[in-house]
């Protein structure tokens, strides 16, 4: 691993430790608690597919602040936004952050069985557009900004499980931003 980044992990996961406030099922019901206290066993009642994993953004991106781009690290570079490697999970996982309770503890120990195990997580796919249409995600980054992903998303970081908030299969909704934005509607531009 690169020390750069692992020294920019341990910092980071220090700062999101020291920012985090533990929710416990008590404190869930306090209107005005940050991520709702949910198990595992929550996320099929949840909006989107069920993850192999149940991996939250709202905690990670909303509670601990971490930015987009330390987990979708080529988002403003390349078409494809990347997703992270167990190794950036490990980063904070390893010693750092066990978990709080039993459920907690058991959905991390699977981030780290499948490190030990060398096997990828097999996350489920949620926006996907067909093969005939190209859409480069740094063009859109490096017009809109790096704080975009909202604008086509919707609030990930409020997110306790990612759900398709616009419909990326359907391209009107893609002609309609870009008429009005004056953007490209060549059909080659979109399509191989
Ligand atoms: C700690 C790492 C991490 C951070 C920080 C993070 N993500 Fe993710 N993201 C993931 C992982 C892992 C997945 C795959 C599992 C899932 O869908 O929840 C994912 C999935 C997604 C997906 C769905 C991908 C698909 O299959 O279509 C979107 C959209 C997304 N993230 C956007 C964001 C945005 C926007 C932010 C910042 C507000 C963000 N992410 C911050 C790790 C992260
Ligand atoms: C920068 C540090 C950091 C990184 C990187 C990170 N996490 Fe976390 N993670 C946290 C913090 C902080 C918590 C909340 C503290 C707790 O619950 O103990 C957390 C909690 C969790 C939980 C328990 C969620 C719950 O229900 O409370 C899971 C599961 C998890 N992370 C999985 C992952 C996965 C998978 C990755 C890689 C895609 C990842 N984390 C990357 C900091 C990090
Ligand atoms: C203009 C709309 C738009 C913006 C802005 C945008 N996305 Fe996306 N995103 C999409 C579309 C469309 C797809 C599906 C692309 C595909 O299938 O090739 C997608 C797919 C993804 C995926 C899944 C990729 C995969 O390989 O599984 C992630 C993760 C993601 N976006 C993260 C982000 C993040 C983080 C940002 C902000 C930095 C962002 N996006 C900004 C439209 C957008
Ligand atoms: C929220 C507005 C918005 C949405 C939604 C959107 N785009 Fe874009 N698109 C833009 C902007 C802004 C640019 C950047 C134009 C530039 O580089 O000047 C762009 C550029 C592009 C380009 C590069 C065009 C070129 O000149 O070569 C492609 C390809 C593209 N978008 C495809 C898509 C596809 C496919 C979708 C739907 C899945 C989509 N876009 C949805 C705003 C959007
Ligand atoms: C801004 C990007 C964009 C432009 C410009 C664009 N398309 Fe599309 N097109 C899409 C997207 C996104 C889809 C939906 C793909 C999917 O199902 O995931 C689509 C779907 C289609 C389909 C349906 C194919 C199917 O899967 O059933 C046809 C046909 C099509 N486009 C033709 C055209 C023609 C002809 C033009 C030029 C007049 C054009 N498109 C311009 C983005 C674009």
């Amino acid at each position: 691993m690169d020390k750069r980044f692992l020294v920019g992990s341990l910092a980071a996961a220090a700062i999101a430790v020291a920012g985090f406030t533990v929710v416990s099922p008590s404190d869930a019901q306090q209107p005005s608690a940050g991520p709702a206290a949910l198990t595992p066993a929550d996320s099929s009642s949840l909006k989107g597919p069920r993850q192999p994993i149940f991996f939250r953004h709202d905690i990670h991106a909303g509670q601990a602040k971490m930015d987009c781009q330390y987990c979708h690290t080529s988002v403003a570079v390349s078409s494809e936004p990347g997703i992270p490697s167990m190794q950036t999970c490990m980063g904070c996982h390893a010693q750092l952050i066990p978990g709080t309770t039993d459920s907690h503890r058991a959905e991390i120990q699977k981030v780290k069985d499948a490190w030990t195990a060398g096997t990828p997580i097999e996350w489920v796919r949620i926006h996907n557009v067909a093969r005939h249409v190209r859409f480069p995600h740094m063009r859109h980054i490096k017009v809109l900004g790096d704080n975009a992903c909202a604008t086509c998303h919707g609030n990930v970081s409020r997110m306790s499980q990612v759900y398709q908030v616009n419909n990326v299969n359907n391209m009107g909704w893609c002609i309609n931003c870009h008429l009005e934005r004056n953007v490209t509607r060549d059909c080659t531009a979109c399509h191989y």
